[in-house]
């Protein structure tokens, strides 16, 4: 992954021609929209999107109403899943800027993802130019309350009418946004973790480090027995021999030993590489901390957790930030890790990180890119 984002370069965003949703909320609707942030369920007025047909590249960028969309039932995107995605967020700062953190590097995963779903690159100028004018356009939709901030969510799909199974002709990028608050409801609250049976979330070779729509399909009945178990998110483990810890349904994962090692999944091709994972393994680092990028059983895990060897666990992802993890269960264990609260590195790290992204720490690492 690229490592700073200090020398960006200029971006496309004037490529975007703005059509005003003429239907925009009021300032009072808005307002009561923002009054409860959940995660995911608001949009703001207006979405930006682009088209790219082969031959031809990338044309039609705008911003325009946020709405349904025109779709031919045979576009191929419904049929054979050729999608991708990102997610990213922009902060309200204190002294009332916008900023993005790291989105060089979310477009730079978008085209490693869409290479390998055959989709067609984005210029980084197009990405990021995208969510520029959207965010210029949409800059009230991002709210100010604590921990809340506007999740962009741009995507990439193939919209061409055509049963045949070959990379589409006809490709749409689109980008929303929606006002957030925690992912988790209920704040800082450890989760609890289901580790999935006899499902995998990807294999060699497969599309586990590209953040498509297809490897969250495949974690849905996981997911499902997750909360049927009362548990709010699933562990996958490894596909090849069901040992090695890879990551959950939307989060890379630590666990922190009790002598202070702490250690997570390393990447191996089926594992998304976070870029929440990237900024919390550099000021891990920062700070005297080495993190251990190994292959680590859930046999150790377990054990660890039972025997006060493992003292604290946590996930990590845009959406979550940081969420520390309380209980780790199967069919055959239950445990509860430390007293089940959430554990002092785990709140160390994620204030580190948020007090970078809202503006509360200086950025020494240039990731932050102001937008507003
Ligand atoms: N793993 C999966 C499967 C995810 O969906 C996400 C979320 O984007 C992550 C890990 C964390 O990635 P990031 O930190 O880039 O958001
Ligand atoms: C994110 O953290 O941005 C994700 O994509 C995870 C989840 C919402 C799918």
């Amino acid at each position: 992954m690229t490592e700073t984002t200090a020398s960006a370069p200029t971006t496309n965003a004037a490529a975007f021609e703005v059509r005003p949703n003429v239907n925009a909320l009021s300032d009072d609707a808005r307002a009561a929209a923002l009054a409860d942030l959940k995660f995911g369920t608001q949009f703001s007025d207006h979405m930006a999107r682009a088209q790219w047909r082969q031959g031809e590249g990338w044309s039609d960028h705008r911003v325009e109403a946020y709405g349904p969309l025109q779709l031919d039932p045979a576009a191929a995107v419904l049929h054979y899943a050729q999608e991708i995605f990102e997610g990213l967020k922009a902060y309200r700062w204190a002294d009332g800027s916008i900023q993005l953190f790291r989105p060089e590097a979310n477009a730079e995963r978008f085209n490693k993802s869409a290479h390998r779903l055959a989709l067609p690159q984005i210029p980084v100028e197009d990405f990021i130019g995208s969510i520029e004018a959207l965010v210029a356009v949409d800059r009230a939709w991002v709210p100010d309350v604590e921990e809340s901030s506007l999740y962009l969510r741009p995507f990439m799909f193939a919209s061409e009418a055509f049963l045949g199974v070959r990379p589409a002709h006809v490709i749409d990028y689109l980008l929303i946004a929606s006002p957030v608050g925690a992912y988790f409801p209920g704040g800082i609250k450890p989760v609890s973790i289901w580790v999935a049976q006899g499902y995998h979330r990807a294999g060699p070779g497969g599309t586990g480090d590209a953040k498509c729509g297809g490897n969250y399909a495949a974690s849905l009945l996981p997911q499902q027995q997750a909360y049927e178990n009362g548990c709010q998110q699933v562990l996958f483990l490894d596909a090849r021999e069901s040992r090695y810890l890879e990551e959950l349904g939307g989060m890379n994962l630590y666990v922190v030993r009790s002598d202070g090692t702490i250690e997570t999944p390393r990447l191996t091709g089926t594992i998304l590489e976070g870029i929440t994972r990237y900024s919390v393994n550099q000021l891990l680092d920062d700070d005297g901390l080495k993190v251990i990028e190994k292959d680590i059983t859930l046999d150790e895990v377990r054990d660890g957790i039972e025997s006060g060897d493992i003292a604290e666990v946590f996930a990590c992802g845009t959406a979550a930030v940081i969420t520390p993890v309380g209980r780790l269960a199967s069919p055959t264990f239950d445990v509860t890790v430390g007293d089940g609260e959430p554990g002092e590195v785990t709140m160390r790290i994620r204030k580190r990180l948020t007090d970078i992204q809202y503006g509360r720490a200086e950025d020494v690492h240039g990731w932050m890119r102001r937008i507003g």
